[in-house]
């Protein structure tokens, strides 16, 4: 398999990186701007000619694009920079994958729902975004769609993993200083852990089975009882301290429930992505921070 993946020096990229490469695929990592003295092509993908460069010289048969403006309020800030970027970035990227006849895996997110449902979101619930971040995923998905007729369009969400800090890091960090990491307490979804999003999805390129997939951690729950078993399972006995989402303000709205489920993977013969309490003890070992 020859894979080009942009967006290499993100949290998710990185590691699908990774494991393309330990899967013995011809594998290409794309970033806007390489660090030095790493393998990665240089590639924006909102810059035409770089991406039809790019493209025509590896000649990749999957494009998995990971390459997003990520920071939910940055989006809501600068709705121009969100749009071209998550949006006319992905049209790019599909329109060059169907020129060349690759496959193109978009990346998309648990934020293109409103969270009114109140239960797990499956592949054939209808997206509704509340904020500039999940519209112009959302458009980014029907652009992919439209451009490129052999796609897959892979919802993620509550990403977390050894690359980059986030949410379990900040957690455990501020508790390992002596203090309780507040943590919304009423919001609700689903944290995915990207070694199983990788691994998940390298089977799902092998279907052909084109479609929507939710790829995320089950069962559903709260970033407080999530917060509470991290802290638990590294042995740490700092409490955290649980806030109403009400009284977290925001520049970008966000679902207070966003938890998704997977009715197509099985369907396909891919097997179901593991529950996020053996999903989060992997992931502390990796950090090498399970209590003994
Ligand atoms: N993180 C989450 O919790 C989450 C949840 C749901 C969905 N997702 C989706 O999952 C995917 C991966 O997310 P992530 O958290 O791994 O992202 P990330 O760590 O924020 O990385 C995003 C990457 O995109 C690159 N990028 C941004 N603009 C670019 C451009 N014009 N050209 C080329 N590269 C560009 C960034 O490069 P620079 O370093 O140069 O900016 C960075 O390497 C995204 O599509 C995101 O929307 C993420």
């Amino acid at each position: 398999m020859r894979v080009l993946i942009t967006g290499a020096t993100g949290l998710l990229g990185a590691e699908i990186v990774r494991q393309c490469r330990a899967a013995g695929w011809e594998t290409l990592g794309t970033a806007r701007t390489p660090p030095p003295d790493s393998d990665l092509a240089p590639m924006d993908i909102t810059d035409p000619d770089m991406v039809r460069a790019t493209v025509d010289a590896f000649r990749p048969e999957v494009v998995i694009h990971c390459a997003a403006m990520t920071h939910v309020d940055a989006c809501e800030t600068d709705p121009h920079e969100a749009y071209r970027i998550n949006t006319f970035g992905a049209e790019v990227i599909a329109a060059h994958c169907q020129r060349v006849g690759a496959a193109c895996v978009y990346i998309s997110t648990d934020y293109v729902f409103d969270g009114a449902k109140g239960a797990p979101y499956h592949e054939y619930d209808t997206p509704n975004p509340l904020s500039v971040y999940g519209r112009s995923k959302y458009l980014g998905e029907a652009a992919v769609q439209a451009l490129c007729p052999r796609h897959y369009i892979v919802r993620v969400a509550w990403l977390y993993g050894v690359e980059r800090k986030t949410f379990p890091q900040f957690v455990l960090d501020a508790a390992r200083q002596g203090q309780s990491p507040t943590v919304i307490a009423d919001q609700i979804g689903s944290p995915t852990y990207v070694a199983d999003v990788a691994d998940r999805l390298l089977r799902l390129v092998q279907t052909d089975c084109y479609g929507v997939y939710h790829l995320t951690n089950p069962p559903p729950v709260s970033r407080y009882e999530f917060a509470c078993a991290l802290l638990e399972a590294a042995g740490l006995s700092v409490p955290p301290t649980p806030l109403p989402m009400a009284h977290w303000q925001t520049p970008a709205p966000r679902p207070a429930y966003s938890a998704l489920t997977s009715w197509r993977l099985p369907w396909v013969g891919v097997p179901p992505m593991p529950d996020w309490r053996d999903a989060m003890r992997r992931f502390l070992h990796a950090l090498g921070q399970v209590s003994s």
